[in-house]
């Protein structure tokens, strides 16, 4: 157990182990799907329930803190979460698609932040009982055993590469600034696996190599961007810069290694971050 942010670390890791649990219990089982900002952005009653066991647990341990959870956020708090008040991102059930197809990928991302930027993540996968935990300074941890990124690989080449992309494009049409032929013709392999947050915690374990996605929320990438940093690994947003908590975020994260070479096959052009 680390000596900063002790307390906070044990609230997050109980809390996203037993959302976990249940998530796991009601994977096959019937569950209500409701469309959220488009048909295939969905939710089920599994995401709300998590979140309301995930929030009350902070809240009763850290009162004065500001919780942004997926399912509860308003565009109020979203104002007042960048002052100094130590702020949550709690995304309950990171990878719906997954869980509502029955595919057994989906985690349970929980980070803290100050003044914007992430100290502490915790990214649980409730179906392999793994927890992956970094404070800032401390290193990075699954389940309580050191992990690093996989320095091995030092070119795109050799590089297992993951990314996300939303159902409907039309939700997200600055994803297709990255040109996927580019990436694939210039990497090992590509993946899309459904969780943001459980890829990045596959980038700090070695188990990937790098990772991007554009125009995520804050709660599905703050836990894992602590995770990789910890891990001894690069985030940074898609122009090289540091990575920023707005409402809508752009990511590349990787084993460092690759990072210069990653970026400069993604090109990215336009304005920084957006929707
Ligand atoms: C989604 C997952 C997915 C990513 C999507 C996210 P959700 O989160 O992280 O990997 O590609 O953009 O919205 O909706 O399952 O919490
Ligand atoms: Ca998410
Ligand atoms: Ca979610």
């Amino acid at each position: 157990m680390t000596n900063r942010y002790r307390d906070e670390l044990r609230v997050a890791v109980r809390a996203a182990e037993t959302a976990g649990k249940l998530i796991k219990e009601r994977v096959n089982r019937h569950k209500i799907t409701e469309n959220k900002s488009c048909a295939s952005d969905l939710v089920t009653e599994v995401d709300r329930q998590a979140e309301d066991i995930i929030l009350q647990l902070i809240k009763t341990a850290f009162p004065s803190h500001i919780v942004m959870g997926e399912e509860h956020q308003s565009g109020r708090e979203w104002l007042s979460c960048h002052g100094d008040t130590e702020t949550w991102y709690v995304d309950p059930l990171d990878g719906t698609t997954n869980f509502v197809f029955g595919l057994e990928f989906c985690s349970v991302s929980i980070a803290l932040a100050q003044r914007g930027v992430p100290v502490l993540g915790v990214v649980h996968d409730p179906f392999r009982q793994e927890t992956y935990t970094a404070v800032q300074g401390e290193g990075a941890m699954l389940n309580g055993s050191p992990i690093t990124v996989d320095r091995t690989v030092g070119d795109l080449g050799h590089s297992l590469l993951v990314t996300g992309y939303p159902g409907n494009i039309a939700c997200r049409p600055r994803m297709h600034r990255v040109n996927l032929k580019r990436v694939i013709d210039n990497c090992n392999n590509l993946r899309a696996l459904g969780s943001a947050a459980l890829e990045l915690a596959y980038v700090a374990c070695g188990r990937l190599t790098g990772f991007w996605e554009v125009s995520l929320r804050p709660w599905d990438v703050a836990a894992g961007a602590v995770l990789v940093e910890e891990a001894g690994g690069k985030v940074s947003d898609l122009t090289g810069q540091p990575l920023r908590l707005g409402e809508y975020v752009d990511i590349a994260a990787s084993n460092g290694r690759i990072h210069t070479e990653f970026l400069d096959c993604l090109a990215w052009k336009g304005e920084p971050d957006g929707g």
